[in-house]
């Protein structure tokens, strides 16, 4: 019965699973697992194809992506996720709306449907937390945040994990977004102070940029007021023409890509010519002696988003909703009983058929 049965894990599972944990733990865990990823894809264990869509511009601009991953032998996972900047102001809902779905590679059969709005701000935020860990100084203890929206909550999040972050400078166009961060954070409010971009420039060790510019309209900060070393989360240049980063500043950076092809087409790296592209976060793990002349350089950490992000917190999400007993079963397939019966479902199918399986050679 276990492979006809999906389970879904709607809000209240994802409430369980995060009370349950811990919020912190939680980031830890999920660190732990992109981490795994990165090194597993080196090997061949995972693999992702590459991210499509449909770009909208009725009722209003956005995106619907489709994101597939395989851990061969055994899952995989289609993130389906929306990019919608008109969102919060127009519908009161997120920016970006996102569900998991989760097949048996060896069946086909839908294992899962997850929620994917947390996961996808859980994985955004600890995907930075990963590369500043690699990128910047180990005793940086500023984060400047351009753009405040939900991502920037958890890439504060996240960084808290792996930096002993005191001060916080937030800078949004919109000053509602600046003045609520504090409390949507659960950041202590006396650590949070709203700057201006070129405030945020310096005084932040780590600089992470998530907005939802719009193609063609960044950059969202000068960089000519950086503090020497800082490193820069770049999370909100994530389809064709939208960057958030000075060319001029890129070329005097050390550009990390998450995925080269995904960067150059999606990403800052868009702006810059093959041979100026730096490291790959996966080259940067799995030789770890490339990251230190690094740390006390510019760096830009080029967030485009990972598939194989998405399967790591598929597989999390699984592994926690069948520990804690959380979620909801549902039987979605009409596959019950006989496999070659299209109308095995309705009243009238007879009952299943138990056969031994045949033997051509018997
Ligand atoms: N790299 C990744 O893996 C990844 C994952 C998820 C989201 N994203 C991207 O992150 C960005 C933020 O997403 P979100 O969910 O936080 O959206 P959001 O709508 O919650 O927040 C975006 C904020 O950016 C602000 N903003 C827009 N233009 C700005 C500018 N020029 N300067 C300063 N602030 C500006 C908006 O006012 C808003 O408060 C989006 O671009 C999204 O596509 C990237």
């Amino acid at each position: 019965v276990e492979n006809r049965v999906t389970r879904v894990v709607d809000a209240s599972a994802v409430n369980a699973i995060v009370t349950t944990t811990g919020l912190d733990r939680l980031y830890d865990l999920a660190i732990d697992r992109l981490n795994a990823m990165l090194v597993e894809y080196t090997r061949g264990t995972v693999d992702l194809k590459e991210r499509d869509g449909f770009v909208l511009s009725a009722p209003h601009d956005g995106l619907l992506e489709w994101m597939p991953a395989i851990r061969r032998g055994s899952t995989v996972s289609v993130k389906m996720v929306g990019y919608n900047p008109h969102n919060p102001l127009t519908y009161r809902l997120p920016t970006i709306l996102s569900t998991l779905y989760v097949f048996d590679a060896a069946t086909g059969h839908l294992r899962s449907v997850i929620d994917g709005t947390f996961a996808t701000a859980l994985r955004t935020g600890a995907a930075s937390a990963i590369a500043s860990r690699i990128l910047a100084r180990p005793g940086a203890r500023t984060v400047g945040l351009i753009g405040c929206g939900a991502q920037a909550v958890t890439q504060l999040h996240a960084l808290s994990r792996v930096f002993d972050v005191n001060e916080v400078l937030v800078s949004d166009l919109d000053a509602t977004s600046e003045k609520t961060f504090a409390r949507r954070s659960r950041f202590p409010a006396d650590r949070v102070r709203v700057a201006s971009p070129a405030e945020v420039e310096r005084h932040a060790d780590i600089i992470c940029t998530a907005t939802s510019v719009a193609p063609g309209a960044g950059p969202v900060l000068s960089g000519d007021n950086l503090r020497p070393g800082v490193h820069i989360n770049s999370v909100g240049s994530d389809m064709p023409g939208k960057c958030e980063l000075p060319r001029s500043l890129l070329r005097q950076a050390v550009v990390c890509p998450d995925h080269p092809a995904q960067a150059a087409r999606e990403g800052e790296c868009q702006q810059l010519d093959p041979e100026e592209i730096g490291p790959s976060l996966f080259d940067l793990v799995q030789s770890p002696a490339l990251a230190d002349p690094l740390r006390e350089v510019l760096t830009v950490y080029d967030s485009t988003g990972l598939a194989l992000q998405d399967l790591a917190m598929a597989e999390l999400f699984e592994d926690l909703a069948v520990a804690y007993e959380v979620g909801h079963e549902l039987v979605i397939e009409t596959n019950a009983g006989d496999p070659q019966d299209p109308y095995a479902f309705l009243a009238d199918a007879q009952p299943d058929r138990v056969d031994e399986p045949r033997n051509a050679y018997a």
